[in-house]
């Protein structure tokens, strides 16, 4: 009675007509066993038939994301997203006392958003944020910060929370460029290529991510390098700096689409060569497609992309793609190319 209960219809047939045949209770029990083994079988052979359905089903939705996403990058190209406004945002810029980040400063400031200075350098740092004022622009704040000092960048975020108010923009723009053969790097110019190009980006995000995450919005934007996406001679350690500041901003990007509620973007910038004497013998061999900008055009592409919300871009903007298509080809090849290109920085 318990046995046959537990069977379907067509099982209980089979049970039935052998039982007739012999009634033994082993019997009984044999054939139930085998019954159930070969429902179990029925059962996993219908789940796996599901899981691969839904395989497949996820894949044809892969697909079609590839096309879409594909296709609206190509779109981008040609019809650049619209730009927000960053008016009233309270934007920090490391490094804001030369350069590009003098400039991002500047253009910011221009753009009706609150900036707030970091730099080492307090003299320059200072002189920024007095051609803000010249220019009758929001007030602008100084801060020396030594941004490689996890310490400093902590109490300096605190004091900023506390004088200006949340950050809502960061912009890790700092950065050194020691530029020789590796072997005639030292130890300690190697750790702080690392604490300010690479380490003072993770204290930074650390000290202002909880806020950001708090008010459930924020942009961090990143100046990397080409030298981030490319090997070039004469940068060992600073392009290792820069390939890991692309490393963890694709990191950080996967990591904030996890929280659900949260708007927090990122953004990388990866310039060529820019004006501001950072690199010391430049060398371009075809002037008018590699041309070397000038601080004021790298900040204006570097906040065009911000307000875009663009994931990452090279200045110019075509390097990414041409290095994107030299990443599919042959390694030997890739290194003629550059040859033919003859292009990079010449040892300091
Ligand atoms: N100039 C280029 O050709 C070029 C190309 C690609 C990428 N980049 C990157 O762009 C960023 C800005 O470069 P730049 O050419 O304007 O440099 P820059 O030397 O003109 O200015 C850098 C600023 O950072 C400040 N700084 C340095 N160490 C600091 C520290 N520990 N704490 C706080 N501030 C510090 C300096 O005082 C200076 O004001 C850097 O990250 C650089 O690697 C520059």
């Amino acid at each position: 009675m318990y046995l046959s209960s537990s069977f379907n219809g067509h099982n209980q047939n089979i049970l039935h007509s052998v039982a007739h045949r012999d009634r033994s209770l082993p019997n009984l029990i044999r054939m139930a066993k085998h019954t159930k083994a070969v429902h179990k079988q029925e059962i996993s052979a219908f789940v796996q038939a599901r899981t691969v359905l839904q395989i497949i089903g996820e894949i044809l939705l892969l697909l079609l994301k590839l096309a879409y996403f594909n296709i609206e990058s190509i779109y981008r190209i040609f019809v650049p997203a619209t730009e927000v406004s960053v008016k009233g945002e309270v934007v920090l810029v490391t490094g804001a006392g030369h350069g590009i980040g003098k400039q991002i400063a500047l253009q910011y400031a221009s753009h009706g958003a609150t900036v707030v200075a970091w730099d080492i350098n307090e003299a320059n740092n200072i002189q920024t944020i007095k051609e803000i004022e010249k220019k009758g622009y929001s007030k602008a704040y100084s801060y020396i910060c030594d941004v490689a000092s996890r310490e400093n960048v902590f109490e300096t975020v605190k004091q900023v929370e506390k004088e200006v108010g949340d950050i809502s923009i960061i912009v890790n723009n700092a950065g050194i460029m020691p530029c020789h053969k590796l072997l005639d790097h030292t130890k300690e110019e190697i750790e702080r290529i690392f604490n300010i190009n690479v380490f003072a980006h993770l204290w930074i995000i650390q000290a202002i991510l909880p806020s950001m995450l708090k008010n459930k919005r924020g942009h961090i934007v990143a100046l990397s390098s080409v030298a981030g996406i490319v090997g070039l001679e004469n940068l060992v350690p600073y392009c290792s700096s820069k390939f890991a500041v692309c490393g963890l901003m694709e990191a950080l990007y996967v990591e904030l689409s996890e929280y659900k509620n949260c708007n927090i973007k990122t953004t990388v910038l990866c310039p060529y060569i820019v004006d501001t004497g950072l690199c010391k013998k430049p060398k371009v061999r075809f002037e008018n497609t590699m041309q070397i900008v000038t601080p004021e055009d790298a900040a204006a592409a570097v906040i065009s992309a911000q307000r875009r919300s663009a994931r990452i871009e090279t200045i110019p903007g075509y390097l990414l793609y041409l290095q994107n298509s030299l990443r599919c080809a042959s390694a030997k090849f890739a290194l003629s190319f550059k040859s033919f290109l003859d292009t990079g920085i010449e040892a300091d």
